[in-house]
Parts: C-alpha cells; structure tokens; sequence
C-alpha cells in the first residue's frame, strides 16, 4: 500500500474519533501511521494557546527549532491555528499529505471548539439552576424541566446544523465535484438558513445562562483586528447575499477580555446591521482606541429606530414595531449584558429611515 492509500484510510478514520475525548492525540496517532515525526502541536493563533499535542517538547510556537512541517487551519476564509508536527524526515510526498490533512481537520477541530463551548454553557447553565434549586421545591421542578429541555434541544439543533454548515461548505468549496450556477446559488442560502439558525440557537443558550446566573468572564489577551476578521467572516455569505457595501476602520491594539463574547456583541451587532439594511445598502464598522478605552461603532444605513424605541430594544424580547425573520429579540439584551460585565456601555445614535450606530465602550484591560 502506498502512502496515499494510506491516507485515504486515515481520512475515514477522522470522522469516527469526532467524538473521542481523546480527539487532540489521537488524530496525531492517525497521522504517525503515514508520516514519521516525533512531536505533533495545534497551537490557536487568536488567543494564541497550546489546543492539542503529541509528545510534546516546547509549549510555544517560537521554540521550535527542529525540522518541521506547518500548515494553516482555516475556518470560513480565516486562520484560526497552525498546526505543526516535528522530528522527521519529510519529504515532498509527506508535504502534500500533511497539506490535505490541516486542511480536512480544520473543520473538524473548530466544530469541536464551539460544540465544547456550549457544553460549557450547559454545565453552567445547570450548576446555576442547581443552586437555584435550593431555593424552593416549585422552581426545582420547572428548573429541571427547562434545563433539561435546554440541555436536549441543543444537542438536537446543533448536530443536524453542524451537518447542514459543514456539508454545504464541502459542496461550495467544490470538494465533492463542480456545481452550476443555481446550484451553486441554492447551497449558498441552504449555508445562510443555517448561519441564522445558529444565531438564534445561540441566543437562546445565552439568555438562559445569563438568567441563572452562570455567565462568567473568561479574560485573554487578543488582537481586536482578528477577531473582528474573524466575526466578518462568518456573516460575509449575509453580506454577500444582500449586496451589502462593507467597510471597516480598526487600529490594531490587543486588548484583555473574553474573547468567545466579545465575538457575540460583533456578531449581534453586525448581524442586526445586515438583517435591517436593505439590499445593497452600507454597513461599517469602526474601532479604536480612545484613552483606557476600546470604542467600537457598527453603522448601517437601513431602517433605523424610532427614538420612543431605543431604549426598549436592550430589553429581552423586544422587536420594535416590525418583528424581522431570524429573530429572538434577545440579542441586544444578551450584547448589553455582556458589555456591561466587562464594566462598558452601549449606546445607540439612530432616526426612523435613516439607519442606526451602535457605539460600545469597553475597557481595553
Ligand atoms: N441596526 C438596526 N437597525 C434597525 N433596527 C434595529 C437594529 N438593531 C436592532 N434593531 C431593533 O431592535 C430590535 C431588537 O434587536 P435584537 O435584540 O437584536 O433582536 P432581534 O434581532 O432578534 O429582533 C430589533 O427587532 C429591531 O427592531
Ligand atoms: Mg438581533
């Protein structure tokens, strides 16, 4: 059996250790069977950490000094890690195998990444019902009933969604064969329904976390460009969708805060902006450093707000006078709550028809 052979067993073999706790080693175990090298690293780039090793001899990715192969991983048009292994001979036909491998796993590992962050928010979500639970036998009972609801359809909603994103992502990349234009067209918007209902899948686990009183910070340092590149990213196919002119001014400052929330006020921000501005309408976004601060402004020129409104829309449920498709009316009041733990403020500039600025102030440590 050839090494290509080889490979095409390994790539089989992936899908089955999805679930394996041990996923981080064992994909490197995989590998050995096909290439020769001594340590295997996934570093993260934004925070930059150590995700998963094999055999590890540096903790950082500037240690490395033996021969070694790299390859970006990327997830909706960004790099989110690299990943590294080191110790071999390589030669050119290991080169294109570790290629196809970064770029199969890729999607793999950043699946894993959110689908371990909502466990997160479960067991937090549960811990606070539990210690609500305390309280009285009445709320004890309805708690469970929620939670586990909660704790069911997330389960349900996500593993279908995590199919539907992937695979139309496998059919637009053209992995699987050429499409025409419509049908291109046609997994464009299956790709759209499902970035929507992640959305608002996400929503929902927030505000009840919020609501138990389970949210915690979870403070790193990063670079506010990234992150904001990698928030664009996953709303471009809505932006592309609707013809949306897009621009954005950013200093490059690194700031400490939490990194998984601060992505959810951009993308509830940016996707308000896109979901109330017409087709080929104007979406900006501005960030930059004032004093001890970090000011963030996202601008649109859709619909905007009715002044006896804007201070309603914060609050949960709230819709305005026209409820939108896609829509929980949680998502100000989650963005809100969020700016307000990292001891900011939100603010919104706005007139009936003449779009809306939202302007968020938040320490940059
Ligand atoms: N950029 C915007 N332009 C116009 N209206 C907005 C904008 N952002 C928010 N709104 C109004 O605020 C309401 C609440 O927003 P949100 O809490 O995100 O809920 P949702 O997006 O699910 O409706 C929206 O339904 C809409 O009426
Ligand atoms: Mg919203």
């Amino acid at each position: 059996m050839n090494k290509y052979e080889q490979f095409t067993i390994l790539v089989k073999q992936i899908s089955k250790i999805y679930n394996d706790e041990k996923f981080g080693t064992k994909i490197f175990e995989l590998l050995k069977d096909v290439i020769d090298f001594k340590s295997g690293y996934i570093f993260f780039l934004n925070p930059e950490r150590l995700e998963y090793s094999l055999n590890p001899e540096v903790n950082n990715i500037d240690d490395i000094s033996e021969s070694y192969l790299k390859e970006n991983l990327i997830f909706k048009n960004s790099i989110f890690g690299q990943i590294i292994i080191t110790g071999g001979q390589f030669t050119r036909e290991d080169k294109e195998i570790f290629l196809s491998f970064a770029s199969i796993i890729s999607n793999s590992i950043k699946d894993i990444e959110l689908t371990k962050v909502i466990k997160m928010q479960i067991d937090a979500l549960q811990q606070g019902y539990f210690e609500a639970d305390k309280k009285t036998k009445k709320i004890k009972k309805s708690d469970e009933i929620k939670t586990k609801f909660l704790s069911h359809i997330t389960h349900e909603l996500r593993t279908p969604l995590n199919s539907i994103l992937g695979f139309s992502e496998l059919l637009e990349n053209e992995f699987a064969g050429k499409l025409n234009n419509k049908q291109k067209e046609y997994v464009n918007d299956i790709k759209i329904s499902g970035i929507n209902l992640l959305g608002m899948i996400n929503e929902i686990l927030d505000m009840s976390k919020i609501e138990a009183g389970a949210m915690n910070l979870n403070k790193t340092k990063f670079s506010v460009q990234a992150a904001i590149e990698e928030a664009v990213n996953i709303i471009l196919p809505l932006l592309m969708k609707k013809n949306i002119k897009f621009e954005q001014t950013i200093d490059d400052i690194e700031i400490i805060a939490d990194y998984q929330k601060f992505q959810q006020i951009l993308l509830n921000l940016l996707g308000n902006a896109v979901k109330f501005t017409q087709p080929g309408g104007n979406i900006g976004i501005i960030s930059v450093k004032e004093g001890k601060n970090l000011i963030l402004k996202v601008k649109d020129n859709g619909s905007g707000i009715e002044k006896n409104l804007q201070k309603k829309i914060f609050r949960r449920f709230e819709q305005g006078n026209k409820p939108a498709a896609n829509s929980t009316g949680l998502g100000l009041a989650i963005t809100k709550e969020f700016v307000k733990m990292h001891k900011g403020k939100i603010k919104v500039n706005s007139e009936a028809g003449k779009g809306a600025e939202f302007i968020v102030t938040i320490p940059v440590e």
